[in-house]
C-alpha cells in the first residue's frame, strides 16, 4: 500500500514535471500548424551535446550553435552526419524531403534523447531552428530540457516580407544585419531594401560614380512635418551609401538565415538623386538639380528620367550591375508615383512618344518598365514594380507590389500577375500605432496592432476563385521620412512585425488576437528585451476601436 502510494506520488511528480515542461510549445510565435505532445522524457542538452548536421545545412548548424550559445550559454559541438549512420543524442539537422514534403517546411521531433529537425531546404531548417530556440529558456544555464513534442510546420504564404527605406534616413550596416535577424526570428523570407530615391542613392555603383559622389548626399533635410508651415530645414549635409563589399556581406549574412534580399532601384520617377548626379538623363539637361531635401516630390518637383538613348544605356548598365550583385530572382524597379507633368511639358519626351507609337505618357512609363524588364530578363531576373506599373499592358510574369487597397490587388490577380500585398493601411509601419503625441510625427493613417494581426492578404472577393493563387503573400513597409534613428525604426516595427509574421505564417483558422497577445507577452516581448530593442509598449491599449 505504502509502496503503491509512493509510486503514485512519483508518477504524479514525473507527469507534473512533463506537463510543466510542455508549456513552451504553447507559446510559440508565429503559431505553428501542428503541435503534438509526446509521451516521452524531455531531451537534455548540455555543453557536452552535439549538433549533427547534413553537409547541406553546415552554415545553419553554425548559426544554431551561435544562437544557442547567446541564449543559454551552452556551446555545443558540431559534427557532420555520416551517410546511413544513426545518431543518438543531441540535435540532428537532417535533409529529408519525404518527411518535410513542402518547401520551407520543417518537422521537429524531440524525444528518445534526441532533437531531430527535418527539412528539405535551408529555409525549413532555419524555421525549425527558430522554433527550437523558443522551446529553450531565455537564460544562461548548464543544462536545458527540450519538452517531448512533435511539431509539423510550414508557412501559409510563400512571400513574407519586410521592407526598409534607407534613403530618407540611413542606418548602419550593423543595424541592417540586426533587421535581418529580426526577420529570421519571425520566419520572414524576403527583405526589400529600398536603396534609391529622390533624397539619395544608397548603393555603390561603379559604372556611374557620380551616383555616389553627388547622388548619395543632400545638403539639407526637412525639419518636422511635411505639412508644417513655415517650412524649416536643417542645413546639414546628410547621406552615405553601402559599398558593394558591404552589400555582399549583408547578402551572405541573409542567405544563412533563409532570407532573400530584393534591391529596389526606383525608376522612372523618384529619380531626383539620379538627375542631380547626371542632369543629362533629365528633361532639362542644362539644369543643375539638387538631391531632394524635402519629402513627397510627386507633382511638386521634377524627379523623372527623360527617354534619351543615354538614359537607357545608363539603366541597362546600372541594372546589370545590380543584377550581378544580388542573387535574388527578382529585382524591384519601383515605378510608383511617376509624375506625367514633366514629360507632358518636355518636347523631347513628346517626340519620343510619337516616334515610338506610344499612346501617351502612361505608355512612356510602360516603355521604361519594359526596357528594364528586358535587360533583367537576360540576367534571368523577373521584375517587381509598385501597382502603378499596371497603368499599361505588361508581361504577366511581372510581379505587382500593391500599396493601395484590395481593389488594386484584385485587379492585378485578375490580370494574372503574381501579387505581393502591402496596403498602406495597415502594412505601412510608418503609419501611427497610437494616437499619442509620440506617434504624431508620422504619415497620416492609423494602423494599430489588431489591424495588422487581422490583415488577410487574400481579398474576400478572390477567396475560392482560381486567381486566389496569384497572391504570393504580403509585406510590411517602413518608409523613414519621419524615422531618423534605429531606436525609432524598432519602435515602429515592434510589435506590429510580430503580428504580421503570424498573419503570413500561421493557419488563419488558428488565429486569435487574445491568444496572440498572450504569446506576444510570453515569447516575443522577452526576446525584444534580450535583443535590447525598442518597442511600442502600450500596444494592448490601442486598437481600431480607438477611433
Ligand atoms: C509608395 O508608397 N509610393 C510605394
Amino acid at each position: 500500500m505504502k509502496y503503491t502510494y509512493s509510486l503514485c506520488l512519483l508518477l504524479g511528480f514525473v507527469l507534473f514535471s512533463f506537463t510543466a515542461k510542455a508549456q513552451l510549445a504553447a507559446h510559440l510565435i508565429p503559431k505553428p500548424q501542428q503541435v503534438t505532445a509526446l509521451q516521452q522524457k524531455p531531451v537534455s542538452l548540455t555543453a557536452k551535446s552535439t549538433i549533427h548536421y547534413e553537409p547541406a545545412f553546415a552554415s545553419q548548424a553554425t548559426y544554431l550553435q551561435e544562437l544557442l550559445k547567446a541564449q543559454t550559454g551552452l556551446t555545443l559541438t558540431l559534427a557532420p552526419l555520416s551517410a546511413g549512420k544513426a545518431v543518438n543524442g543531441g540535435i540532428v539537422l537532417r535533409k529529408d524531403a519525404k518527411t518535410a514534403t513542402r518547401k520551407e517546411m520543417y518537422v521537429l521531433e524531440s524525444g528518445n534523447n534526441t532533437v531531430i529537425l527535418k527539412a528539405q531546404d535551408v529555409n525549413g531548417v532555419v524555421y525549425g531552428i527558430q522554433t527550437l530556440l523558443q522551446l529553450l529558456p531565455l537564460q544562461k544555464v548548464t543544462q536545458v530540457q527540450v519538452e517531448p513534442v512533435k511539431i509539423v510546420d510550414y508557412p501559409q504564404f510563400a512571400y513574407r516580407g519586410m521592407h526598409l527605406d534607407v534613403v530618407r534616413h540611413t542606418f548602419p550596416l550593423e543595424f541592417i544585419k540586426k533587421y535581418i535577424d529580426y526577420l529570421a526570428f519571425h520566419k520572414f523570407n524576403n527583405f526589400h531594401w529600398h536603396l534609391t530615391d529622390d533624397q539619395g542613392w544608397r548603393i555603390e555603383i561603379k559604372s556611374y560614380p557620380k551616383l555616389n559622389t553627388i547622388g548619395s548626399y543632400r545638403d539639407s533635410t526637412l525639419i518636422g512635418h511635411f505639412f508644417d508651415k513655415p517650412v524649416r530645414y536643417n542645413p546639414k549635409r546628410y547621406g552615405g551609401y553601402f559599398t558593394q563589399e558591404e552589400v555582399k556581406e549583408v547578402i551572405k549574412y541573409a542567405q544563412v538565415r533563409g532570407i532573400n534580399i530584393i534591391p529596389e532601384i526606383d525608376i522612372p520617377g523618384h529619380s531626383r538623386a539620379t538627375i542631380a548626379a547626371y542632369p543629362a538623363f533629365s528633361t532639362h539637361p542644362d539644369t543643375t538639380w539638387n538631391v531632394a531635401y524635402t519629402w513627397g516630390m510627386y507633382n511638386r518637383q521634377n524627379n523623372v528620367l527623360a527617354p534619351r538613348p543615354e538614359t537607357f544605356k545608363f539603366l541597362k548598365t546600372v541594372f546589370e550591375e545590380v543584377a550581378d550583385l544580388f542573387p535574388s530572382p527578382y529585382i524591384h524597379i519601383g515605378g510608383d508615383e511617376t509624375s506625367k507633368m514633366w514629360w507632358k511639358a518636355s518636347p523631347q519626351a513628346q517626340e519620343f512618344i510619337k516616334k515610338h507609337n506610344l499612346k501617351d505618357e502612361k505608355g512612356l512609363q510602360t516603355y521604361f518598365v519594359e526596357q528594364v524588364a528586358g535587360y533583367l530578363a537576360k540576367k534571368n531576373k523577373k521584375i517587381i514594380g509598385w501597382h502603378e506599373i499596371m497603368e499599361g499592358e505588361l508581361d504577366t510574369t511581372t510581379i505587382v507590389m500593391n500599396w493601395a487597397n484590395d481593389k488594386k490587388g484584385i485587379e492585378a490577380a485578375m490580370r494574372k500577375h503574381p501579387v505581393i500585398m502591402t496596403p498602406s493601411h495597415p502594412l505601412y509601419f510608418n503609419q501611427y500605432q497610437s494616437k499619442t503625441k509620440a506617434d504624431s510625427l508620422q504619415i497620416p493613417g492609423y494602423s494599430p496592432l489588431d489591424a495588422v494581426y487581422n490583415y488577410k492578404p487574400i481579398p474576400d472577393a478572390l477567396v475560392g476563385k482560381p486567381e486566389e493563387k496569384y497572391i504570393m503573400g504580403a509585406q510590411g513597409n517602413v518608409w523613414t521620412e519621419y524615422i531618423p534613428t534605429v531606436k525609432q525604426v524598432e519602435y515602429m516595427i515592434f510589435p506590429r512585425m510580430t503580428a504580421l509574421s503570424e498573419a503570413l505564417w500561421s493557419n488563419p483558422k488558428h488565429k486569435n488576437f487574445e491568444d496572440f497577445k498572450r504569446r506576444l507577452e510570453k515569447t516575443a516581448v522577452p526576446r525584444y528585451k534580450s535583443w535590447n530593442t525598442n518597442y511600442f509598449k502600450d500596444y494592448a491599449n490601442w486598437t481600431l476601436q480607438n477611433k
